[in-house]
Parts: structure tokens; C-alpha cells; sequence
């Protein structure tokens, strides 16, 4: 019988994206997905770093597979992501029963690793940034294994070149690398052909994409200049036939252009939703944080981003207690988070990254003052959330279904353009084929929940190209 496997993923999407890479790897060697932890053979954690708790709860987890190990020691346990890059040596220090760690520029490696682990004994192979292959830093050039059929991801550009103060991920995900714009729309041809009518374009800070190529150019001694390519990679993606949704994260506010707003304006699969993280409202923050924007020029940006594409959604990411944040400098988040009017935001208190920056300064806030500031915050942006879902009822919106809702199980959940959650009730008759993952309906808007929309069907739009089973998703 085969063997079994399951993979757990902390973090962002690139972490996602491996994940789907690994388990393209791992089936490709003879491996089969295992219905849950328990019943699997193989257990890859693929884990990340950004904050303290992150590594936490890593640990407790690796505490409670001990256990398996014992009772079982033919099965087999694996650490990859940011966290094994991080903390190579640390990991098998603290967890001895792990069989194998690998880092993020390893993925290539993993079914090999854990092939020569069952032989050998433990591994641990971490190759640092500086030594990765091109050829293999792009997920995008392993063998993919997605679920969902009608969405993919694609890898821009890996790693970072900024340096924001709190920030781990240059250390973890190395300098930027950008994968050439025509490798990128020949594989978004392909995937259409496939199917896939939605794709996600990843990177760290997507607005810089395609600066290293041609400054690599340059280098060469062509006389190109450095232009922002952004803007034409989407208008390329966008343009690809058979693809009706384009979304991106992260762009950084410091590098996102008007080149980039007019390419979203004028490209109708680019959906009209901006996530675009300020971190802070403070100018003295944002200097400490090496931002290189003040809150007036993010706020001028989004203004201009707003004013030229109909109906735009934003959603950022807020930082609060960072090293020096006084009360003056958190009311300035306040005001701008009330002013910004975003449609959601993922809130984070700072936590500190041994290695960073910011783990050096000494002028720390306490824990329940950033609680205090958080809920706060929490509360500003509940407000414009409720408001931003509230103006949507009673439009008709144009919703791809992602799946089952959890709860009921005749209601379908769908996304919208803006990437607002729509729960739906599931129509069928002969006049009306029955929705299915992927399948794109026009949907009224009946009434706002705060976090979700709930409507009805009003018209189907297009079936998928290729029949997804509708798994059960959580909401
Ligand atoms: N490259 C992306 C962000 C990746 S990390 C960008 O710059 O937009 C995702 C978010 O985690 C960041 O936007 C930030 O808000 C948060 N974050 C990163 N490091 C953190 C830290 N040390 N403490 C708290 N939040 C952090
Ligand atoms: Fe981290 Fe800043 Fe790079 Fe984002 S842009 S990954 S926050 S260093
Ligand atoms: Fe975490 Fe690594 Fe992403 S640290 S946020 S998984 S790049």
C-alpha cells in the first residue's frame, strides 16, 4: 500500500504555494494524500516566522507528534518553511524526533529528503539565500498539485529587498527575484487552457517586480531602462483568453505607481481590490519602521488609486506597539485608519524578530498597552468594514463559488470581485444548471453580516471548464 501523507501550513500564501508544490513532489514519488494527520505516514509542517506566537505554536505541535513517533516510529516527520530556514539547527535541538527540516529554497528537494531520511536517519538541508539556484527559487518550476482547479497562484518575484525594522522575511526568503514576464503569461496561457480562470500573483513587494532583471541587463551592457514591468505583467496576464480575475499581494505603498492603478483601471479581469498594508499612521513610525511614505502620500496614493478604478475594495495590514509608539503616535493610526475607510484589515501586534532591526531598539511598549491599542484599532476599522459591506446590499455582484458552506449544507459560498465572501442558497432546475466550484453566477446582495453578504442567485455566468468535486469549506 501506498504510503500517506499530510501537510500543515502556517503562514502567507507562498507558504500556501509550496505547500501545493510539496505535495506535488511527494505524489510524484508514489505518495498519496492521507484523509488526516493521524492516519499519515508523513507529516510535513511547512511553517512560518513573522511573529513570536507563530514559533510557539509550532513547538507545541512537534511536542504532541512526539508522542506519534513513539507509538509509531515508522512514521516520518518534516519541518519546512520559514521557521526551518530560521532555526535550522534549533528545530532538531528542541524536537529530536523530527526526521527531516528543509528550507524555503529546499522545496525541490523534499521527496528526495525524506527518501534518503528513511535510509540514512535525520537531515537537515538549509541552503542559505545567497547560495539558491535561479532555476529552482520558483515554486512555479515544480510539479503543482491544486485543489481547487479554476484558482491558481503564480510566483512573481521571491524574496524581498526591502528592509523594514521588524521585519524577518529578507533574512528567511533572501533578495529579490523576479521570473520573466514572458515564462509568467506562458504558464497563465497554459493554466487557462487547463481551466483556471482566476489567478494570484505573488511576491513580497510586487510593485518592484522585474527591477533585477533588468538591471541584471544592464549589467550585461544593454542600454534598457529600469521601467516599473508591474503594470505590464498585468495588463499581459490580464489579457490572457480565458481568464476572468486577476488578483496580486503585496504591493509596497512606496513603490505603487499610477503606471500600476491605470493598468488595473484599464484591464477588466484586474479585480477591484487593493491590499495595500500601511502598517502605521504615525510619520515618526513609518521613518523607524523604514517605510519611505508618509501617511499623507499613502493616503494621496489610495485617493488616486480610488478615483480612477470604479467600485474599489482596499484592505491593509496595521501593526500596533511598535518599539517608540507613543499615544500620539498610535492616535495618528487611528485617524488614519478612520480616514482610509478600509474595507477590512489584518492587525498585528509587534512582535520581536531576533536578527531584525527593530529587535535592537530598547524603548519596548508593554503587552497591555498593544492590547489596549489593538482593540482600539479593531474597533475603528469594524466600523468602516460594517459600512463598506452594508453599501453592498442590493447590487448584483459577480461571485466565482469556492464551495460548500460548512454550516448549511444547501448553501453554496462564493467570493466577489471586491474578494467579500457571498453565502448563497444553492439553485437548481432544469432552467438553472447547479452551480459548481468555479462556476461564476450573478448574485443579489440581500443583506450584509458584518463579515459576510448573503444573496441569491440571479443568473448563472459560466460553468467550469472541468468538474471540481464541492468540497465543504469553513466558514
Ligand atoms: N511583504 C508584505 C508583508 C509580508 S508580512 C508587505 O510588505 O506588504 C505580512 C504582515 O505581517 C506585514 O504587512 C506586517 O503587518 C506583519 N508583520 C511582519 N512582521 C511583523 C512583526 N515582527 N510583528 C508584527 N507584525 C508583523
Ligand atoms: Fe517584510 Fe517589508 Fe519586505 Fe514586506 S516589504 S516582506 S514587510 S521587509
Ligand atoms: Fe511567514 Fe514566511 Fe510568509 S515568515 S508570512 S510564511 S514568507
Amino acid at each position: 500500500m501506498s504510503r500517506s501523507y499530510h501537510i500543515t501550513t502556517y503562514g502567507c500564501q507562498m507558504n500556501e504555494h509550496d505547500t501545493e508544490r510539496i505535495a506535488g513532489l511527494l505524489e510524484a514519488d508514489g505518495l498519496v494524500a492521507a484523509a488526516d494527520e493521524e492516519s499519515a505516514d508523513v507529516v510535513v509542517l511547512n511553517t512560518c516566522c513573522i511573529r513570536e506566537n507563530a514559533d510557539n505554536k509550532l513547538y507545541a505541535k512537534l511536542g504532541d507528534l512526539k508522542v506519534r513517533k513513539t507509538e509509531n516510529p515508522g512514521v516520518q516527520i518534516a519541518v519546512a518553511g520559514c521557521l526551518a530556514q530560521k532555526d535550522r539547527d534549533t528545530i532538531r535541538d528542541r524536537a529530536g524526533h523530527v526526521d527531516v527540516v528543509f528550507g524555503t529554497h529546499n522545496v525541490h528537494r523534499a521527496a528526495e529528503l525524506l527518501g534518503e531520511s528513511r535510509t540514512n536517519g535525520p537531515i537537515v538541508e538549509v541552503l542559505e539565500a545567497a547560495a539558491r539556484d535561479d532555476a529552482e527559487a520558483f515554486p512555479s518550476a515544480l510539479p503543482p498539485r491544486s485543489d481547487a482547479g479554476y484558482a491558481a497562484w503564480l510566483t512573481i518575484q521571491v524574496g524581498c529587498d526591502n528592509s523594514c525594522a521588524y521585519c524577518i522575511v529578507p533574512a528567511v526568503r533572501g533578495p529579490e527575484l523576479s521570473r520573466p514576464l514572458d515564462d509568467l503569461v506562458l504558464d497563465v496561457a497554459q493554466m487557462a487552457g487547463e481551466g483556471v480562470t482566476e489567478v494570484t500573483l505573488l511576491g513580497q513587494n510586487v510593485n518592484s517586480y522585474g527591477r533585477d532583471l533588468t538591471l541584471a541587463r544592464r549589467r550585461q551592457g544593454e542600454d534598457v531602462r529600469v521601467r516599473p514591468l508591474f503594470a505590464d505583467l498585468l495588463r499581459q496576464v490580464g489579457g490572457v483568453e480565458g481568464i476572468k480575475r486577476v488578483r496580486y499581494v503585496s504591493p509596497h505603498p512606496k513603490d505603487f505607481r499610477p503606471e500600476t492603478i491605470a493598468a488595473m483601471a484599464e484591464t477588466p479581469a484586474v479585480c477591484e481590490h487593493l491590499h495595500l498594508p500601511v502598517q502605521s499612521g504615525s510619520d515618526r513610525v513609518l521613518a523607524a519602521m523604514h517605510r519611505g511614505y508618509t501617511a499623507e502620500r499613502y493616503l494621496e496614493k489610495l485617493a488616486a488609486a480610488r478615483s480612477e478604478i470604479d467600485d474599489l475594495a482596499v484592505t491593509t495590514d496595521i501593526i500596533v506597539g511598535f518599539p517608540g509608539e507613543t499615544d500620539d503616535d498610535f492616535a495618528a493610526t487611528l485617524e488614519l485608519a478612520a480616514v482610509a475607510e478600509f474595507d477590512a484589515a489584518f492587525t498585528y501586534i509587534y512582535s520581536e524578530r531576533p536578527g531584525t532591526e527593530a529587535a535592537e531598539l530598547t524603548d519596548l511598549i508593554e503587552h497591555a498597552v498593544s492590547v489596549e491599542r489593538f482593540e482600539k484599532l479593531r474597533a475603528v476599522l469594524a466600523r468602516s468594514g460594517a459600512r463598506k459591506h452594508a453599501e453592498r446590499v442590493g447590487r448584483i455582484e459577480e461571485v466565482v463559488v469556492e464551495g460548500v458552506s460548512k454550516r448549511n449544507a444547501e448553501r453554496l459560498t462564493g467570493r466577489t470581485r471586491q474578494n467579500k465572501v457571498v453565502h448563497f442558497d444553492r439553485v437548481s432546475s432544469a432552467r438553472v444548471p447547479s452551480l459548481r466550484v468555479g462556476s461564476y453566477a450573478s448574485i443579489r446582495v440581500t443583506e450584509s453580516k458584518g463579515h459576510y453578504l448573503m444573496g441569491e442567485v440571479v443568473e448563472v455566468l459560466a460553468m467550469p471548464k472541468h468538474k471540481v468535486r464541492i468540497p465543504v469549506v469553513a466558514v
